[in-house]
């Protein structure tokens, strides 16, 4: 991943560089400066810098404001989702609303949100105003998706289905967005431009099958949040999900009722998480977690060779899936 890393290499310095220009009133760009400056795989911007080089080499300094959008993008997604799913640790530090209070965690979220258009208004008009339309269906999706996870607590009744559809808007469409802007910058074709983005987005559907397994069975140090949150929170992640499509008779509802809970204790969270993943473990749904990555990885390279790179761009996004696929942090 030798162009992916160059990638996020220089995004640092450009990120580091843009967050100095931010000044006052301090109390607005702060938690900012902290929430990006704590950490981050800069995922998005890396690969969205590496679809402009692979169409043309050249572009791998003229797509730094598009990554700098879709990453700052990215973080104000999540200092508002920390608030949502009541988390208070993020990439091994308290999250921004724990740090500054809620009401400055909501509001530097949206300027962050602002902010983003101004980065993609740098470009000439005939870049920006596609760059836009991508970057506002995106937007509205991953609002959608993130309302279908909170709703989703609730309910009982969601079927894998679903759970797929709310995790294509909540992630991956930011992915195959990001992917899709590297390529309107680039000037590659309406074709390669629908390829590239199918490919972000169904690899973003595994890291996303990803980030569910990594919430469970990760290391809390690594992955800096804290570990069985989705438990916690009653989310319908693809583990809970299967458990429930295997789980027969009394042990269908003991998981349920076990499951559907809130407003526990701490003592009683401890309970719970560890009678929940018993019950994961006994019906190896992780195992079939591995399965279902592993089939869009497969869809998503399906899409890849579609989209005009030639055998070192697909080497190196493939090289990208597995590492999205096996990631530890
Ligand atoms: C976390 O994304 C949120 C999800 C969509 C799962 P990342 O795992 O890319 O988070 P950072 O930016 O590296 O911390
Ligand atoms: C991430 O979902 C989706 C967005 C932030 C929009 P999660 O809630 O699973 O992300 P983490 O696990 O907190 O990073
Ligand atoms: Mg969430
Ligand atoms: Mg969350
Ligand atoms: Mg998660």
């Amino acid at each position: 991943m030798v162009i992916i890393q160059k990638s996020a290499a220089l995004f640092e310095e450009k990120i580091a560089n843009y967050l100095k220009e931010q000044s006052s009133p301090q109390s607005l760009y702060i938690p900012m400066e902290y929430m990006i400056q704590i950490g981050g795989k800069r995922l998005r911007p890396a690969v969205l810098m590496a679809t402009s080089y692979y169409y043309n080499t050249h572009l791998l300094e003229s797509s730094v404001d598009a990554a700098l959008a879709v990453e700052v993008f990215h973080n104000f997604t999540l200092i508002h989702d920390d608030i949502m799913d009541a988390a208070s640790l993020r990439r091994g530090n308290p999250t921004a609303h724990m740090k500054y209070g809620i009401d400055s965690a909501i509001l530097t979220g949206d300027v962050m949100l602002i902010k983003c258009y101004d980065l993609l208004m740098r470009y000439p008009p005939d870049v920006a105003l596609p760059l836009v339309k991508v970057f506002n269906k995106m937007a509205i999706e991953l609002c959608e998706g993130q309302r279908l996870d909170m709703d989703f607590e609730k309910r009982f009744d969601v079927s894998i289905y679903e759970y797929i559809e709310m995790i294509t808007f909540k992630t991956s469409v930011l992915l195959g967005a990001s992917m899709q802007m590297g390529a309107i910058i680039a000037s590659a074709s309406e074709e390669e431009e629908r390829a590239i983005y199918e490919f972000g987005k169904n690899i973003g559907i595994a890291f996303q099958i990803q980030d569910d397994i990594l919430d469970i069975y990760g290391e809390e140090a690594e992955v800096g949040k804290r570990k069985a949150g989705d438990i916690i929170q009653n989310k319908k992640t693809y583990l809970y999900l299967k458990a429930l499509e295997l789980a027969e008779g009394v042990q269908k509802e003991y998981l349920t009722d076990v499951y559907m809970t809130s407003s526990l204790s701490l003592e009683e969270e401890v309970i719970k998480i560890d009678k929940v993943t018993k019950i994961f473990d006994s019906l190896v749904v992780r195992e079939y977690a591995n399965q279902l990555k592993d089939a869009y990885r497969d869809l998503a390279l399906s899409h890849l060779v579609n989209a005009g790179f030639g055998n070192e761009g697909i080497e190196e996004f493939k090289l990208f899936a597995d590492y999205l696929l096996n990631r530890t942090v």
